[in-house]
């Protein structure tokens, strides 16, 4: 059991049915649990407010007189940090959220089967314990250093870092490359941020996203009634953005009609709107991006090679996530100081089991899918801190396994002997003859009852093992 070193756990039931609370007790107290009991909403309050606080509530949500959830929120008012289940025998959807918002860990139904019972107040009492064991917490960066919201001291990001630096004194055309989630439009606002067109807009334009017959206009503009629908004259996003910068964003899935029109920009800063017969100048940088392998579409002659090579003057190549994992616990800290910051969550720490998962995993989806976990994580999260259970499950977590599937496989004898040292301590009984019968029985277990093996097991006569077994 977790949490107390010397003294057993101690839960407080508060419901105003003697008969529920005299189940409970007996179903807690047989597991060796400290149990003390309020018969009111009231009473149970005062108790907490009293202190010392119990390490968990078990709080009824219908009683006479103060209800659970008013109780709930007097008691985190008077203790934040209290865990509190609460238990109803009617199940609505509004106590079941009201509940969960309120603060309460879990929330169960009756009646109740004592085997869930006793999972959930261990697993309650262990998230306690490891929230507690996170302790102090130093974040691995200062987010106030971050203000360009990117992230990074590997040497490959610090190589991109440097390219940035390079490029944002002239207008020259980037093309930044790199797998789904690492970072490329990040990477193109902050050329720009950098640029002396900062001041001028920077429009992103989502080639993939716009379907093909609507492209030139939406980059090109129209004259009034060049094709149907088209009831006004329009300003094309290459006009709207004078002086400042485009960004093509997925240009791998632009047209080829379109890429000639592209490259006539390029080539001569020149625009003519759809529908149109005027030329109009305009003043734009191209910033272009691509998750495909544009090399490969040149050749498949998909892509055009004269307008490859106009765009690819400089080339950052953004790395996947995996390939720079010294990178994750800063961006993790990032991300974590932002929603404590924007006060959208309690959590303001990891614990470092839970780091090293974030740390060793692959990231298909790069530092958006990373940062889509952690920001889940924080909402499933029932203390100022993200632990291993809060993760997705592909991580190791135990989003969706049992607490005990998780815990026991990994145990050291050590750890072992604690759990069970802790757990037989609170009886009046002498310990040795309580491990050596429980022992004797799963050897028995374990050995489909032959007496024999086990006894040899034992190192014990059979007689003695006969005499253990009662
Ligand atoms: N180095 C970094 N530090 C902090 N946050 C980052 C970093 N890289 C990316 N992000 C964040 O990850 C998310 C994805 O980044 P972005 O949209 O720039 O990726 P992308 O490469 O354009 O992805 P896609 O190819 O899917 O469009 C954004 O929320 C961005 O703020
Ligand atoms: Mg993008």
């Amino acid at each position: 059991m977790p949490d107390t070193a010397n003294r057993p756990p101690s839960i407080l039931l508060i419901d105003d049915d003697a008969e529920v609370r005299y189940s409970l007790s007996r179903v807690l107290t047989s597991r060796g649990y400290q149990v003390a009991e309020a018969a009111s909403g009231e009473q149970g309050v005062a108790a907490i407010r009293k202190g010392p606080p119990p390490d968990l509530v078990f709080l009824d949500v219908r009683m006479t007189g103060m209800g659970g959830i008013e109780a709930l929120q007097h008691i985190r008012s008077a203790q934040p940090k209290q865990l509190v289940v609460l238990m109803t025998a009617f199940g609505t959807a509004q106590t079941a959220i009201e509940a969960m918002k309120y603060g309460a860990f879990d929330y169960i139904m009756k009646p109740f089967d004592p085997a869930k019972v006793l999972a959930l107040a261990e697993k309650a009492l262990k998230t306690h314990a490891d929230l507690r064991a996170v302790g102090d917490y130093k974040p691995t960066i200062n987010a106030d250093d971050y203000r360009e919201g990117i992230v990074g001291s590997s040497p490959v990001m610090q190589e991109v870092f440097k390219i940035i630096g390079q490029v944002t004194a002239s207008d020259v055309t980037v093309m930044i490359t790199g797998e789904s989630g690492t970072g490329k439009e990040l990477i193109a606002r902050s050329i720009w941020k950098h640029s002396h067109r900062a001041a001028k807009p920077f429009i992103a334009v989502n080639c993939a996203a716009i379907p093909e017959n609507l492209i030139e206009s939406e980059l090109f503009g129209h004259e009034k009634g060049s094709f149907t629908g088209a009831t006004g004259q329009r300003l094309g996003k290459f006009e709207l953005c004078d002086g400042g910068t485009i960004f093509l964003d997925e240009i791998g899935d632009m047209a080829l009609a379109t890429q000639t029109k592209i490259l006539r920009v390029l080539q001569q800063g020149e625009i003519q709107r759809v529908g149109g017969t005027e030329t109009i100048k305009v003043d734009v940088r191209i910033l272009a991006a691509t998750n495909k392998d544009l090399e490969a579409m040149v050749k498949a002659k998909t892509f055009r090679e004269d307008l490859y090579y106009r765009l690819n003057v400089v080339r950052i190549k953004m790395p996947p996530l995996r390939e720079r994992a010294e990178d994750i616990p800063q961006i993790v800290d990032f991300c974590v100081q932002n929603l404590v910051k924007q006060r959208k969550s309690r959590v303001s720490k990891v614990s470092p089991e839970a780091m090293a998962l974030l740390t060793r995993h692959p990231w298909p989806g790069n530092v958006r899918e990373l940062e889509n976990a952690i920001y889940r994580s924080a909402v499933i999260a029932q203390g100022d801190a993200i632990l291993v259970k809060d993760l997705p499950a592909e991580l190791g977590g135990s989003a969706v396994a049992e607490p005990e599937a998780t815990a026991s496989p990994k145990l050291t004898l050590e750890q072992a002997f604690d759990h069970i040292h802790a757990a037989l301590a609170a009886g009046d009984e002498p310990l040795l003859p309580r491990v050596q019968r429980e022992l004797a029985q799963r050897t028995m277990v374990a050995l489909a009852g032959d007496e024999a093996a086990a006894a040899r097991k034992l190192g014990l006569t059979k007689a003695a093992l006969q005499k253990l077994l009662g």
